[in-house]
């Protein structure tokens, strides 16, 4: 296994965070929400960081915080963002096994269209378009890949468990 942590990558709606804490469950490992640690360390929300200090701020506190986690034994889950930075492909790489979650463009909006927290979030249309952007990205970083498409967590916790110890 690379590294010491495992770091869920993907795009919004993506199950990172559920998987995550599912995964951590099964491992006895603990896990980490990037956006959680944001959110706490700066004392508001996502919406209130983008909104009052912008993306590129929101971008800077995802690269510091991921220099954190060398060496470390935690599940991560990460923004859906955090390839933004060409510079965050190796640190991922660095910290441990990287697993991009994925379903279709149309099943990950379904997931997350009612809610409001999610500055980039957009209308369906701009949603596709940024996975579009995006996927070559995921795909580039991940070292496994894992559907998440019409399949319960203990199914996708066995499958990452089946990877990292294959
Ligand atoms: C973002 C995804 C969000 C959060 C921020 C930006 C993105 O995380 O980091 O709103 O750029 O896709 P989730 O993927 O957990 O929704």
């Amino acid at each position: 296994m690379r590294g010491d942590n495992i770091v869920l990558i993907g795009m919004m709606g993506s199950g990172k965070s559920s998987v995550g804490e599912a995964l951590s469950r099964t491992l006895g490992w603990d896990f980490i929400d990037m956006d959680r640690t944001i959110e706490e360390r700066e004392g508001t929300s996502i919406s209130d960081i983008f909104a009052v200090k912008g993306e590129d701020y929101f971008r800077g506190l995802e690269t510091e915080l991921l220099k954190n986690f060398k060496g470390k034994h935690v599940i991560i889950a990460t923004g859906g963002g955090v390839l933004e930075r060409e510079e965050n492909f190796k640190l991922l790489d660095d910290i441990g096994t990287v697993i991009y979650l994925y379903a279709p463009a149309q099943e990950l909006y379904r997931r997350i269209r009612k809610q409001t927290h999610r500055p980039l979030m957009g209308d369906e249309d701009s949603f596709c378009e940024l996975l579009n952007r995006r996927t070559p990205m995921y795909e580039r970083a991940a070292h496994f890949e894992i559907s998440t498409d019409r399949r319960r967590y203990p199914e996708i916790v066995e499958e990452i468990y089946e990877k990292i110890n294959g």
